[in-house]
């Protein structure tokens, strides 16, 4: 008899703790797949937006997550028009896909200047307040980037729900809500 590599999947008490520690590991593990979720926006136009990012929280507890931007990004008017956003994670050996819907907080300034101090020099390039991300330009490199704390955006997503699909031996998906305290729900897959 084979044992079940994945027995948290099994009750969903232990399915909402491993997510969560999934999406802890790429905040602490630059190798894990939830270090680089895709965040999906809703356009300007209506029309949806996705893009790779790097997850630098997950906090179990207050159900939160914290990302980087360049608050010039196109994400960012985006976030300002609907504060509603979806995560996705897709855990190859946890068989595990993770669907989040938040809803996003933006802060800039001095609420960030602390977090601004510890990113490392190299990193503060990608906040930069002499090339807008997303502008035209005449040739592939015909742009400078100056680090600009008044260009560094913290997106705080508040989970709302999260959406779990476990591929195992048998297939399981489950639904939680912040409205019933994360109690869960299994749905079909
Ligand atoms: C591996 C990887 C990691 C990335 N991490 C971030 C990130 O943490 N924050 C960010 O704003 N953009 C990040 N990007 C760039 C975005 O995917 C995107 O190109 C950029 O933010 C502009 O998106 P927008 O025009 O939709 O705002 C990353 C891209 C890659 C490929």
């Amino acid at each position: 008899m084979t044992t079940d590599p994945h027995p948290w999947a099994a009750e969903l008490g232990s399915l909402h703790a491993h997510l969560w520690a999934r999406l802890s590991r790429g905040v602490h593990d630059r190798h894990a797949p939830a270090r680089h979720p895709t965040l999906a926006t809703v356009g300007t136009d209506g029309l949806p937006q996705a893009r790779t990012v790097v997850l630098r929280a997950a906090n179990a507890h207050t159900g939160t997550l914290h990302l980087y931007t360049d608050r010039q990004s196109a994400k960012v008017a985006e976030l300002q028009a609907n504060p509603l956003a979806a995560l996705h994670v897709w855990d190859p050996s946890a068989h595990l896909q993770i669907r989040i819907e938040a809803q996003v907080a933006i802060q800039t300034g001095a609420d960030v200047a602390n977090t601004w101090a510890r990113i490392p020099e190299p990193s503060r390039y990608a906040y930069s307040s002499t090339a807008t991300p997303g502008r035209p330009i005449p040739e592939a490199l015909a742009y400078t980037k100056t680090p600009d704390p008044a260009s560094f955006a913290l997106l705080c997503l508040t989970v709302r729900a999260i959406d779990a699909l476990h591929l195992g031996p048998d297939h399981r998906r489950a639904r939680f809500e912040r409205a019933d305290d994360w109690a869960g729900q299994w749905l079909v897959p």
